[in-house]
């Protein structure tokens, strides 16, 4: 089993990956078990798929567990899944010393996480990631939340988990195009952090049916790790997470959501970066040209007819254009990540044509 520490004083947490993780669960919790409630927070497909046979090795254990289930998609993220969550913590009669295990991708970790971080001011839970997306990304480094009408992830909180238990074999269930999403992120660090890995990854992605998922996805956390460990609350380093996410959050909210996955419109916003930081001479063509060959390595969905206006009124939304300055992160070559102030809306509208 690979241990990696997030290091953050008294906040510091384990992530735990292996393949065949699932069975060492109950030890691995065994630790934290007073004789408090625990609570599974899952959506009922993965129950059937995990949830049910977790509670069973847990109740053997002698854990008094319990279960709650959240609808799929981004409607779970709501005012209305949170408060059912609520109100369900409360007759399970759940208490201060209950801990909540957060068992599914990003939708249920994000959900479970804020309702940890907000029931009777804030109650212990486990990240127990199931898609790849949430195993490299999302379960780690406690940005929680929900959304609302004025836009996704509006409400939250930064709360960090007890630890994150990361089995790969659950990718083994998982549908192909949510499992390419996530390659999009584990691309993003390559780029970003270590070009050695980013060679490594665009090698494994000739032949993706035996991508080593366990390997990628034990480099990737280490990456994001170390990032939350210099710069929890996202005032520096963290930003450069970002990578690919300010065209990539505007195609997605352009196209709906529901159309694009986030992990491909990312990887799209990844090529169009890469495409700015050759323009603003920072990323030589060839770096640049190597980055868009890897991700064209994923089948990705077209982008058709995308006109940069179009895009522009969401990348002005984007959060990370602070009092007017578009904090845009660029490559000043492969594995190295900045942020750059000086990007033009021209340079956003030319650089979709990457896409066509
Ligand atoms: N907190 C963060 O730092 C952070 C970072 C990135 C993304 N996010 C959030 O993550 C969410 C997206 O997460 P996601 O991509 O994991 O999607 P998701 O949670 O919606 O999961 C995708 C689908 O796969 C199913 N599924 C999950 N694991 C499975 C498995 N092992 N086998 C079969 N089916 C499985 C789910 O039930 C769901 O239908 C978004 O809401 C996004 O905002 C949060
Ligand atoms: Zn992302």
């Amino acid at each position: 089993m690979k241990t990696i520490q997030v290091q953050l004083g008294q906040r510091s947490y384990p992530i735990h990956i292996k393949s065949g993780l699932f069975k060492n669960f109950p030890d691995l919790l065994m630790e934290t078990n007073h004789g408090q409630k625990w609570i599974i927070i899952s959506q009922h497909g993965l129950m059937e798929l995990f949830g049910f046979e977790l509670m069973a090795k847990l109740k053997e254990q002698s854990f008094n567990i319990d279960y709650i289930s959240v609808p799929m998609g981004e409607a779970a993220k709501s005012m209305k899944e949170f408060s059912n969550v609520m109100s369900q913590l409360t007759e399970f009669e759940c208490d201060r010393s209950t801990t909540v295990l957060a068992l599914g991708g990003g939708v249920v970790g994000d959900l479970a996480g804020f309702a940890a971080s907000t029931f009777m001011r804030g109650i212990e839970y486990f990240q127990i990631p199931t898609t790849l997306l949430a195993m490299v990304d999302s379960s780690i480094g406690g940005k929680t939340g929900i959304n609302i009408a004025q836009g996704k992830n509006m409400i939250g909180t930064f709360y960090q988990p007890k630890g994150v238990l990361i089995d790969p074999d659950f990718l083994n269930t998982l549908h192909r195009n949510e499992v390419i999403a996530g390659l999009g992120e584990v691309v993003k660090y390559g780029a970003i952090w270590d070009a050695d890995f980013l060679q490594e990854i665009s090698d494994w992605l000739d032949d993706i049916v035996s991508f080593p998922f366990e390997k990628a996805v034990k480099r990737s956390c280490k990456i994001k790790a170390e990032i939350i460990s210099l710069d929890e609350r996202e005032s520096g380093l963290r930003r450069l997470l970002n990578f690919g996410h300010t065209i990539g959050h505007a195609l997605e909210s352009y196209l709906g959501y529901g159309r694009i996955r986030h992990g491909e419109a990312i990887a799209h916003g990844m090529q169009c970066s890469g495409w700015i930081s050759e323009r603003l001479n920072l990323l030589s063509k060839e770096d640049a040209d190597y980055l868009n060959i890897t991700i064209n390595k994923l089948p990705l969905p077209k982008i058709k007819n995308i006109h940069g206006n179009n895009l522009m009124s969401f990348i002005k939304m984007d959060k990370k254009s602070e009092k007017g300055i578009l904090n845009f992160v660029v490559l000043k070559g492969l594995g190295k990540a900045a942020i750059s102030i000086d990007v033009s809306e021209k340079m956003l509208q030319q650089s979709l044509k990457v896409l066509h």
